[in-house]
């Protein structure tokens, strides 16, 4: 792979901005949106809870709030995406009730809401649930101090959207620090809220009456670019990736590093990778933001999969992430799932064959498998990848890469022939 490319902004943000929108009447515009199912997803979300959203310049969502905002999502909308449920907090927060179906979004094993919830009713929401909705009610949620057990992504992103209305002070502890959480802060700071503590794992918010509506550029996707670095380094290429910051990387980088790759640049000469003469095997462990991202976890099985040595991948966040594993074995790879490690043992050949994208990172780290896989490797159930990648067969295409995507439906008798 060779070559430069602009990276779009972040899904892991943009969904929660729309969210972030909902606390203030009149018009919020937000640039650097993905063109991604995603995001259409939470569009339709919005605009079923009464906001106009003009969707029509790409890259930018113009969002038009109401001063009345509805309260409950549908379960054919909510199903398609679990980031859907961070609407929550602002309707709980603005409007002083929610009624959501339970969301649905990839299936990586139990993904539970019960830190989100816990958190509302210690700010005094009335919580109650059943199989298939959430509903959640309060006059005026009240600030609370919250310890997170763990520091969830989605249950920070939901306490911070209720805080920031809410009667006095909230301070959420063990809070998740990942980038796109920062951006959060920073939007509704914009809006003017008023929050420390940003990057650190410890949010103060003191709640205000009103905010108001805002203009925003949405960050760099880190774990986009993550994918296609990954690419460079499978395929001995030579990429540089603009419009991210690599500090957002880090660890991911260091490892790459270690891995034998060269990795130089910043946010403003863009992040230059450049393969080694071979790959070396690592260790890696995925933890919450700094620690090693569990969105880059599979791509990196494909990579150490390629790497001499034997190599350890831990997963911690997510329970049900090692669904890629069979894909990978039926490619030739060789990985052992013991407990939540994944022992990997390399370089192991690849041959293309047909596979089964079972999540959106799972599926974007088959078509990488699919680069250095001798001959044609197809991947079913592409929606997956079409979830929080725009273009990815066209983006590594104008890499060197030999990727089309392929509108005919794959022959899934050959996939259910798969072992
Ligand atoms: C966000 O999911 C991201 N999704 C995920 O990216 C990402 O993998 C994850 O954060 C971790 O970084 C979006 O932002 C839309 P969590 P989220 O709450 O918020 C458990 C991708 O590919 N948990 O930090 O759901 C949960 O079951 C997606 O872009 C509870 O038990 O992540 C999971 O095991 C995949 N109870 C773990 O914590 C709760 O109330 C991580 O969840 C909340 C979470």
């Amino acid at each position: 792979m060779r070559g430069s490319l602009p990276i779009n902004g972040a899904k892991n943000s943009a969904l929660k901005l729309v969210a972030a929108a909902l606390l203030a009447e009149g018009r919020t515009t937000i640039t650097n949106v993905p063109d991604i199912a995603d995001m259409h997803a939470m569009a339709d979300v919005a605009r079923h809870l009464g906001v106009n959203v003009d969707a029509s310049v790409p890259g930018t969502f113009v969002l038009d709030v109401p001063g009345e905002l509805h309260t409950a999502t549908p379960p054919e909308l909510v199903q398609r995406l679990r980031a859907s449920i961070v609407v929550l907090g602002p309707l709980v927060g603005r409007q002083r009730r929610a009624r959501l179906a339970m969301p649905g979004g990839c299936n990586l094993g139990s993904r539970n809401i019960d830190l989100h919830l816990a958190g509302l009713a210690r700010m005094g929401a009335e919580v109650t649930y059943g199989p298939d909705y959430v509903e959640a009610t309060c006059e005026r949620l009240s600030g609370a101090n919250i310890e997170l057990p763990f520091a969830s992504v989605g249950a920070t992103e939901n306490l911070l959207l209720a805080a920031v209305l809410a009667q006095g002070r909230t301070r959420i502890s063990n809070a998740a620090r990942e980038p796109e959480i920062g951006d959060l802060v920073a939007f509704l700071q914009s809006m003017g809220a008023r929050i420390q503590g940003t990057g650190t794992s410890e949010l103060v918010i003191d709640g205000v009456d009103q905010l108001s509506p805002t203009h925003h550029a949405v960050l760099g996707d880190r774990i986009e670019a993550g994918t296609f670095v990954v690419a460079a380094a499978l395929t001995g290429g030579d990429v540089t990736l603009t419009g991210v910051d690599p500090e957002h990387l880090r660890l991911a980088l260091e490892k790459l590093r270690d891995a034998g790759a060269s990795v130089s640049g910043d946010a403003t000469t863009g992040l230059r990778v450049r393969a080694g003469d071979e790959l070396r095997a690592l260790d890696v462990v995925t933890l919450p933001y700094p620690g090693f991202p569990t969105d880059l976890q599979p791509q990196f099985l494909v990579l150490l999969s390629q790497a001499r040595g034997t190599s350890m991948v831990t997963e911690n966040v997510f329970d049900g992430r090692f669904s890629i594993l069979g894909e990978l074995s039926a490619l030739g790879a060789e990985i052992d799932l013991e407990g939540h490690h994944a022992v990997v043992r390399g370089p192991r050949p690849l041959s293309g064959r047909t596979v089964t994208a079972s999540d959106l990172r799972a599926g974007a780290a088959l078509v990488l498998a699919g680069l250095v896989a001798e001959g044609e490797t197809r991947v079913a159930e592409p929606h997956h990848i079409d979830r929080g990648y725009a273009d990815f067969a066209g983006r590594l295409r104008a890499l060197g890469g030999d990727v089309e995507r392929a509108d005919v439906p794959v022959d899934l008798e050959d996939v259910a022939a798969a072992p």
